[in-house]
């Protein structure tokens, strides 16, 4: 979270930053600010609010070097003095990350007569830099860091030195390499269309960019190398092509995820080799990539005898505290810096563990640490919540089911790629609009299903609550009557997921508990004996017959244009929920 960028060259520093704010939004969306260097003066505008509020500022900010930041808030609340850049003497920075010892640091600093304008762990960074400047900013830059306690991306610029420097410690920066002009950002998009090449810092670098040349050093200030790799980074996913919100487009690109996904299964090698010679293993993840894991699990549990289990990657360093031989700790990513799933990776792997990452950021924190990838391949995904890379990491995670079993892979990647077709077609003639009505006027809607439908069920309940803010809850069919029953009533909606036949029963009987207390239910199936059953009492969705295994690819995207629609109806921005961050770099 927080998106920085920085450019020296011969171009219009203030325009190129902007531009490189807009495309890492999705990072935080509470304030933004820019600093641009004119003259040897470093001059500033920042306010609370989008990037687009500084659009009026920016004809004002000339200039070949700048950087720029956009917010999300951790210490000090959303405020134009809380935005970034913070300056001290002749050292403005933007800072990504959480400095952690910023209290003991800032009463010091104060102590030697620092005065704060700002709420933020970041001025303290600031501060200190200034303090321990004398003339060389790389030297001030590397001394402050040894100070520091957390993590940072500091993109820093100096009065007197026509560049930037820059630090990174777990968080991300990129260094792109143009022509007539280089580049740092938090992220890929941000580069998109700017530089052919770039470069991934490495947690303790540093590096001192200017207009002609980039020069990298390690934490002692000696200059090291760093491979020169592709810019992935496509203009055209920054294209809303015609739709509305990146929200629906990237619903709508869910087929190409999964096939690209099963795709490219075939040069993981790495990854298929270490699934192979597991004998357990552990899936993590965060949020949406969490509910990835808990489907993960089910299926390596229903096709092979490795036993497996699923944890929230926050949670996981107080589960268990070794690992055997033969565990694989599978993190499971769209953006591959997520702080807690980085952590438990670098954790597990600490303990012995085999890391694998199913990821579909290739040059992420993830892929570094870990000992084999799987590219769940749904390209850049921008809006913040998950969509089409969920679809991706179910496809990547059915594929490593089969592996770890010893199945025919081949068979599992055709049935793949012709679900990648029913679900463009099925996207395209689904219309949930009148059940978004009912969600949007009810006080709480819960997702129900059982075994792999409950897992759907908990991913149904996270995006309709994170883009719409109608209160939602996912549960195990079965659990209804142990306590949610109590709050069902003529304002409650259930949307309930039965696409196994063998528990279709069971589930049938939580619908009908629910419409006879006054409930309304929306019922997501393949089954025909359910749709007769409910049909006239319940909204039934009706979703393409391919078995119990691949259906959640289905009943994820009824969910995903349900959470979409409601959100819509109820005048939400989808693509940019109030108060979340799409890539959380901070524990
Ligand atoms: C944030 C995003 C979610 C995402 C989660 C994990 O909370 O808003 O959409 O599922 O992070 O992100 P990751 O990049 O690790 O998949």
């Amino acid at each position: 979270m927080c998106g920085i960028m920085g450019y020296a060259g011969a171009g219009n520093a203030a325009a190129i930053v902007y531009n490189g704010l807009l495309r890492l939004e999705y990072r935080g969306y509470d304030s933004a600010g820019i600093a641009v260097m004119y003259d040897g003066k470093i001059k500033i505008a920042k306010k609370r609010g989008r990037v687009k509020e500084l659009s009026a500022f920016c004809g004002e900010l000339a200039g070949n070097v700048g950087i720029g930041h956009t917010r999300w808030a951790t210490h000090g609340r959303p405020s134009d003095k809380n935005a970034h850049p913070h300056s001290s003497g002749k050292i403005t920075l933007v800072h990504n990350g959480i400095i952690e010892n910023y209290p003991k640091l800032k009463e010091e600093l104060i102590a030697s007569g620092g005065k704060f304008a700002s709420e933020t762990d970041s001025e303290v960074a600031a501060k200190l830099v200034d303090k321990n400047y004398d003339g060389d900013i790389l030297e001030a830059l590397i001394k402050s860091c040894k100070m520091l306690e957390g993590s940072y991306a500091l993109m820093v610029m100096c009065e007197g030195f026509d560049g930037i420097a820059v630090a990174k410690y777990k968080s991300p920066v990129i260094i792109g390499l143009g022509d007539g002009g280089n580049f740092c950002a938090s992220d890929e998009p941000a580069l998109a269309g700017l530089c052919p090449g770039i470069c991934v810092l490495e947690d303790g670098d540093f590096a001192l960019i200017t207009a002609d040349e980039v020069k990298i050093f390690d934490s002692d200030g000696k200059r090291v190398e760093r491979a020169v790799l592709e810019n992935l980074a496509e203009e055209k996913s920054l294209d809303l092509c015609g739709y509305p919100h990146y929200m629906l487009k990237e619903i709508n690109e869910s087929p190409a995820a999964v096939r690209n996904t099963a795709s490219a299964f075939s040069s993981c090698g790495k990854a298929c080799e270490i699934l192979s010679g597991a004998k357990r293993i552990i899936l993590t993840g965060c949020g949406t990539a969490y509910h990835a894991a808990l489907m993960g699990k089910r299926y390596i549990e229903n096709f092979s005898s490795v036993h497996a289990r699923a944890d929230f990657a926050g949670e996981l360093r107080y589960a268990s505290r070794t690992a055997e031989e033969g565990d694989v700790l599978v993190a499971v990513t769209q953006s591959g810096e997520t702080a807690d799933t980085v952590e438990a990776a670098r954790l597990y792997g600490s303990f012995g563990a085999k890391v694998l990452a199913v990821t579909n950021s290739p040059h992420s924190a993830i892929t570094r640490i870990a000992d084999g990838v799987v590219y769940a391949d749904s390209g850049a995904e921008i809006c913040v919540a998950a969509t089409k890379s969920y679809s991706a990491q179910l496809a990547a995670l059915y594929l490593c089911a089969c592996v770890a079993a010893g199945g025919d892979v081949k068979a599992r990647e055709e049935e793949l790629f012709a679900c990648s077709d029913m679900l463009r077609s099925f996207i395209e003639r689904t219309d949930v609009r009148r059940l978004a009505e009912r969600c949007s006027k009810s006080s709480a809607v819960y997702f129900l299903g059982r075994d792999l439908d409950y897992c759907a069920a908990l991913e149904g309940s996270l995006k309709l609550k994170e883009v719409s803010y109608v209160f939602s809850a996912g549960y195990p069919a079965g659990e209804l009557k142990h306590g949610t029953l109590a709050l069902v009533d003529g304002k409650v909606a259930c949307v309930f997921s039965i696409t196994d036949p063998a528990l279709a029963e069971k589930s049938a009987s939580a619908v009908e508990q629910v419409l006879s207390r006054g409930g309304a239910a929306a019922v997501l199936t393949d089954i025909d004996g359910v749709k007769e059953e409910f049909g006239g009492r319940a909204e039934i969705i009706s979703l393409p017959a391919c078995g119990k295994y691949l259906a959640p690819l289905f009943s994820a995207a009824v969910m995903q244009l349900l959470a979409y629609r409601t959100a819509v109806i109820l005048g939400r921005d989808p693509d940019k929920p109030r108060n979340l961050a799409k890539s959380v770099t901070v524990e």
